[in-house]
């Protein structure tokens, strides 16, 4: 078994492949192109003929598909598409439907397409993953509509936080608390990979998280089910807009359903065991935005939740999903996951997979290698025996068939299955794009530190050090979820070309009279020391030094659980010696996940939290650092003490015995506070704010509410800045103990010197109440805390009572 788990996670085209690598496949990739991949797929008129073909067969409109043009399509309506569902559905064997629910993965040389070729043609597979480069998606294409039925397939890829054009990992886009901004993002990621005819994301992540060992919270929005929803929600329309057939937009695809990120130990893929009550209350929200939303696809999560492995939880994928929050869309298992139903002990054999999985509501299994011998396509080389003895009913398959189909016509496929190969000459790396990543990343930096202006650096420096591991390293920098593809293809190196380093941004930023002094001082394992003298002499001759430390981008990320927060090696001693010199310094931190940083936090004259800033990250530090940017952002997850306190959250409920410094007999710790280092909503400016005049429109309420809460925020400093101004809650005497307090608003606002704003609430129904240990949404009276400060900590307090 272990042996095949191996096999599982090596086999397929996994992550992004080395610098190194993508160099030795420059030379057979530039073979493929010039062989012309796409020059031998056929003319546009032989595809025009294919594609009307296919629509006569399935008696569609009168558009047609070409090879050059791709136009968006008027919408058809659900019954449109049903109708001609169900006339596709008709004419369908047993065998092209669970083709339909099979997604493979290219298995030729260098990402090549390989078997995909002939998996297309004869129907084996609805759909695709991690083949990238448009013209090899052509190709595939092209084959699928030589099928029998003409079905074309659908691209999808993780396009996490960028497709060319980087972004800051979502954790960092979350820390902007800005849902325009990072639905921008998104917008950007979609019209990048659409040129590439990638027409499926199988983002965003969703999964709240409150413990800082598990690799994956880089991939989501943090600890707070509400932020985690406003960023969903915002992540999706990105992606979709109004019409995902639209060329430029793409299906999402909310991810890992359910609470996958709450495992056990904060192990990746362990066990999830939790009450109905948090489930619902701070697990499930930002899924069921993102579907409010009109998120097209659901994947369900490599975990068990209670005893039943997500992957053939029909609690999950169908009463929750279905029922009763009324998805239409598709689900799609995780990467070889219904296989896996094997190794939790779940499943006796494939087919039991096969039968638990889809009757709990699995449409499509992303076997990634599939064919009868392959163990991973466990629905097409089960399913027509599944059905014929009756374990699964024809009218489930449909269901699950019907549901890819839909995706198909609602993303466009149909009429536009062909990606015109010119376009991503011009929409990839854009300066708009460029830009657009420059504002994500100013807008995620958190300023955790600042003792006495030590930040922002003078302008005039007539000398800076740069040193640290990550100060030059501009793959690292992108974080761990670079899409495949994106630095193995030759015309791609101009992707890693323009990625700006701190070192890069600094430079750039600086007059060319003043002098960059540079020296890495070690890697980011750092475990050699040998180059901290050059990063010393560094400091010592320059008039103040950037020190940038953080993970390495594969320390965070899928399959990147870590029982230690510090830095990595001896990162720490190098910060220490700099500070040794007695030079001025600052910190920047790169980082996937809330790092122990007690030392930075008490020693470092200021520390800057950049997170992985993507392709212009190196622009924003710099715009950060030297006060051209104010950062604005605040942290979305707590930052602990130490490991010890993991997990935590500032929403926690309540105990009978709060902390009491002069009990021993309270709830806390011996030897560490309650409190994090930095809790949740924190980050500094450099300006000043004040918060005043907090005020409700009234101190009774009913249950529907409207409340309305206002309060105005002044920025009382010397230069222009961003507060984000948080509205939180709590409420006693109810029948469930509630959150010691729970966000329940928050309004990101830019303000000159000297000018003020008023921010305003308005509360109802939703934010008052909560959901019981049946899953049921209620309202209870009580009373009420409210309280509008820039941190989950403090702020203004009223009260209220709900009647
Ligand atoms: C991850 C998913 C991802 C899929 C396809 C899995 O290992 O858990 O998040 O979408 O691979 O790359």
């Amino acid at each position: 078994m272990a042996d095949r788990v191996a096999r599982a996670v090596s086999d397929g085209p996994r992550r992004r492949i080395g610098f190194g690598t993508g160099l030795a496949l420059i030379a057979a990739l530039i073979a493929v192109f010039a062989s012309g991949v796409f020059a031998s797929a056929p003319s546009a008129k032989t595809l025009r003929a294919r594609a009307a073909a296919t629509q006569s067969t399935q008696s569609t409109q009168s558009s047609q598909s070409s090879q050059s043009s791709q136009q968006s399509t008027p919408q058809l309506t659900p019954q449109q598409i049903d109708g001609k569902v169900s006339s596709l559905l008709s004419k369908m064997t047993v065998t092209e439907k669970f083709g339909q629910l099979e997604m493979a993965a290219p298995d030729g040389p260098n990402g090549t397409p390989g078997d995909l070729i002939s998996e297309a043609q004869n129907g084996q597979i609805g759909s695709v993953l991690d083949l990238t480069g448009v013209n090899a998606i052509n190709q595939v294409q092209q084959a699928a509509l030589q099928s029998r039925l003409h079905i074309p397939l659908i691209f999808g890829l993780d396009v996490i936080h960028g497709y060319k054009t980087m972004f800051p990992v979502p954790l960092g886009e979350a820390a902007s608390w800005d849902p325009s901004l990072v639905q921008n993002d998104e917008s950007v990621s979609a019209s990048e990979a659409t040129a590439d005819g990638i027409k499926w994301t199988f983002n965003p992540m969703v999964d709240i998280s409150r413990d800082a060992r598990w690799g994956r919270v880089v991939e989501g929005a943090g600890e707070d089910p509400f932020l985690g929803s406003a960023i969903a929600a915002a992540k999706v329309k990105g992606y979709q807009g109004n019409d995902f057939a639209a060329p430029n937009k793409m299906a999402s695809t909310i991810k890992h359903f359910g609470a996958y990120g709450a495992p056990v130990a904060g192990r990746e893929y362990n066990t999830v065991d939790m009450s109905t009550q948090q489930l619902f209350n701070d697990y499930l929200p930002p899924y069921k935005a993102a579907v409010d939303a009109g998120a097209a696809t659901v994947m369900s999560s490599f975990n068990s939740l209670n005893g039943v492995p997500n992957t053939a939880n029909p609690y999950l994928l169908t009463k929750i999903l279905r029922h009763e929050w009324g998805f239409k869309g598709t689900t799609i298992s995780d990467y070889q996951a219904v296989q896996e139903l094997e190794a939790f002990g779940f499943a006796a054999n494939g087919a039991d997979a096969a039968r638990l999985a889809l009757t709990a509501g699995e449409d499509i299994e992303m076997a990634v290698q599939v064919g009868p011998t392959s163990e991973f396509s466990t629905y097409s080389n089960n399913g027509p025996q599944l059905l014929a003895s009756g374990k699964i009913t024809m009218k489930q398959l449909n269901t699950a068939v019907r549901h890819v189909l839909t995706l198909k016509y609602l993303a466009g496929m149909f009429t536009n299955p062909m990606t015109d190969p010119s376009r991503v000459q011009n929409s990839e790396l854009t300066p708009d794009n460029l830009a657009a990543a420059t504002k994500s990343a100013d807008g995620s930096m958190v300023l955790l530190e600042d003792h006495n202006n030590a930040l922002p650096l003078s302008k005039n420096a007539s000398s800076v050090a740069v040193v640290g591991p990550l100060a030059d390293d501009a793959l690292d920098q992108l974080g761990p979820d670079v899409p495949i593809g994106y630095d193995t293809n030759p015309s791609d190196f101009s992707s890693v070309d323009k990625i700006v380093t701190v070192r890069q941004g600094i430079t750039n930023y600086l007059p060319s009279s003043a002098t960059v002094n540079y020296a890495q001082g070690c890697d980011t394992a750092c475990t050699d020391t040998s180059g901290f003298g050059a990063a010393v002499d560094a400091a010592n001759n320059s008039a103040v030094t950037v020190v940038v430390v953080g993970e390495p981008s594969s320390d965070s990320g899928e399959a990147s659980s870590r029982t230690q927060l510090g830095l990595p090696g001896q990162q720490l001693a190098l910060v220490k010696q700099i500070a040794a010199t007695g030079k001025p310094y600052v910190v920047v931190l790169m980082n996937g996940r809330p790092l122990t940083i007690d030392w930075l936090a008490a020693n470092a004259p200021a520390l800057l939290e950049a997170w992985y800033p993507g392709t212009e990250g190196g622009t924003a530090v710099a715009d950060t650092l030297f006060g051209s940017n104010d950062p604005g952002g605040k942290l979305p997850m707590s930052f602990p003490v130490n490991v010890g306190q993991v997990p935590i959250s500032y929403n926690e409920l309540p105990t009978g015995r709060p902390f009491d410094p002069n009990n021993k007999f309270t709830s806390r710790y011996l030897d560490a506070p309650n409190a994090p280092l930095y809790p949740f909503g924190y980050g500094l400016s450099y300006t000043t704010f004040s918060l005043s005049n907090l005020h409700l429109s009234s101190s009774r309420v009913s249950a529907n509410g409207p409340l309305t809460v206002t309060a105005d925020i002044a920025n009382t400093g010397q230069v222009a800045g961003d507060d984000v101004v948080q509205l939180y809650l709590h409420e006693s005497d109810t029948t469930l103990l509630q959150p010691v307090r729970k966000l329940e608003g928050f309004k990101r606002v830019s303000l000159q010197p000297g000018q003020s704003e008023t921010v305003k609430f308005t509360l109802n129904r939703q934010n008052f109440g909560f959901y019981d240990n049946n899953g049921k949404f209620v309202v209870e009276p009580g009373p009420f805390d409210v309280w509008v400060g820039d941190s989950s900590d403090g702020g203004m307090h009223a009260t209220f009572n709900l009647h």
